[in-house]
């Protein structure tokens, strides 16, 4: 029987790390058949010595709901992300009570029919999404559904009943916990808190992502928390969006990354993610306290989407503010409290350009675009244009990283991290999830003022030995799996 597709003359770069090489990759029933000299395949491909290699893991996704409102998930696969990973930053899709209004602007979108992981899977899969899908269980969501929002640390009843929901995620194969300690509610949990959670994943060899704390004058308590947390539950350690935020804090990456490097020396396991991008992006309200707004801050946010002021969008703060006679502050507070203001997403200027060429060069330092799938007004260009933008910008353009290490890390290194077995590699047997690219002409076409722009030099991006996206044009064949934790 011949191959269902054989792609030829390939530069094979196959994940690992390792150098570059020629050979032809035979698909069939959804996996690499062979790596070498093929025989004649159903259908042809000429890869014309463009590098061919594994699809890319988007370590850091905000992606649960879109998968339902979006499931040709275009923003992800033209970039040949053919794996996210979701519910990060304490927010996931799951548990789920139906009907339920879990949180004002909840960015893992609205709740649906689903009650846990298996049936939320089951959901994801009546909608034949474009690419594999693996899910952290996200501690805001799980306080959400227990505590409420309620701005106090939880009963011991409490926490035994959160205890009940993480586990339930782990036995039905989520990857792992998330927090964003910076966010409502999780913000109110005490370390302990989020010890006992983390401690039900050790069993499931599941892993502790967390968006710190803090992030900016207090990064480095944040980093020492994270890793008490760690080493009390016994599990592995991931640093989401791994930054100093805010000018005066600039640089002190490296002392965060110091801190990683003596951990991991002294026998922790850490790993982080960083998005290629100098603004961050999130719910604003969950930023903003009414009472002391900030500036500062305020003066460097960009609106992304806003259902009330539509004319906002894609507009900085000080300008709208000068164009309205207010202030900028009056301007952050009429955004804010206006009807639907729980729903709007900013887009902050925090982040040093050197920080990012620091992150990239660690060798620990996966890539995640958090991207936050609002398609209705000027979404953060993360969204579409993430690891394009890492093998242009740093990799042919700065030279921060190899492009065998830059694919290691967008692809063997990331699925092992998050137990994603079979995948990551051109192997023999694996998973065919392949992306072919031309990585002279790769390139992020995303930018802030005009942010849903697709990639190019991305010529095929097949998932699960299905071409998914092709010159440019999705195809629909709609090949996405849900992704266990296999142990
Ligand atoms: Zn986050
Ligand atoms: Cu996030």
């Amino acid at each position: 029987m011949p191959a269902d597709i054989v792609i030829r003359n390939a530069r094979v770069i196959d994940g690992s790390g390792s150098a570059p090489f020629e050979a032809d990759v035979e698909v069939k029933d959804g996996r690499i058949a062979l790596v070498g000299t093929a025989g004649a395949g159903a259908r042809e491909i000429d890869a014309k010595g463009q590098v061919v290699c594994p699809g890319f893991i988007d370590t850091h996704s905000h992606d649960d709901g879109a998968f339902l409102r979006h499931p040709d998930m275009a923003f992800k696969l033209a970039q040949g992300v053919t794996t996210d990973i979701s519910g990060n930053c304490g927010f996931s899709t799951i548990p789920n009570e139906p009907g339920r209004d879990y949180m004002p602007g909840d960015i893992s979108g609205p709740g649906a029919e689903w009650t846990d992981l298996d049936s939320y899977f089951e959901a994801c899969a009546a909608k034949r999404p474009a690419i594999n899908n693996a899910m952290l269980v996200g501690h805001n969501r799980v306080r959400a559904h227990v505590v409420g929002l309620e701005k106090r640390a939880a009963t011991a009843d409490e926490v035994a009943g959160m205890r009940g929901h993480v586990v339930r995620a782990m036995e039905q194969g989520a990857v792992g916990f998330s927090t964003g300690l910076i966010y409502e509610p999780g913000r109110y949990s005490t370390t302990d808190e989020v010890v006992a959670l983390a401690s039900e994943c050790t069993a499931y060899a599941g892993i502790y992502a967390t968006h710190m704390r803090n992030e900016g004058d207090k990064l480095l308590e944040a980093v020492a928390e994270a890793m008490h947390i760690a080493r009390e539950a016994q599990i592995p350690l991931h640093i989401s969006h791994h930054k100093s935020a805010g000018r005066r804090n600039w640089g002190r990456v490296k002392d965060s990354l110091a801190m990683v490097d003596a951990a991991n020396a002294e026998g922790m396991d850490i790993t982080l993610d960083v998005y290629p991008y100098t603004a961050g992006s999130g719910p604003m309200w969950q930023y903003v306290n009414l009472d002391n707004i900030d500036s500062e801050w305020a003066m460097g946010v960009m609106i992304a989407s806003c259902p009330d002021y539509r004319e906002f969008e894609g507009r900085m703060v000080p300008d709208i503010a000068r164009d309205r006679g207010w202030t900028v502050e009056d301007a952050v507070r009429e955004i804010v409290t206006s009807p639907q203001g729980r729903q709007v997403i900013c887009i902050h200027f925090i982040i040093d350009e050197a920080d990012i060429e620091t992150n990239l060069r660690h060798p620990k330092m996966l890539i995640g675009s958090d991207g936050i799938p609002q398609l209705r007004g000027m979404p953060h260009p993360r969204l579409f244009g993430t690891m394009p933008r890492v093998l242009a910008r740093y990799v042919r353009e700065r030279h921060v990283l190899s492009l065998e290490e830059a694919i290691r890390r967008m692809t063997s290194a990331s699925c092992e991290r998050f137990g994603l077995v079979d995948r990551g590699l051109v192997n023999e047997g694996y998973w065919a999830d392949l992306v072919l690219f031309d990585p002279e002409t790769v390139q992020d076409l995303a930018t802030y003022e005009d942010p849903k722009q697709e990639p190019a030099g991305i010529s095929l991006v097949m998932v699960n030995g299905q071409v998914a996206c092709e010159e440019g044009k999705h195809t629909g064949v709609g090949s996405g799996r849900a992704l266990r934790f296999k142990r």
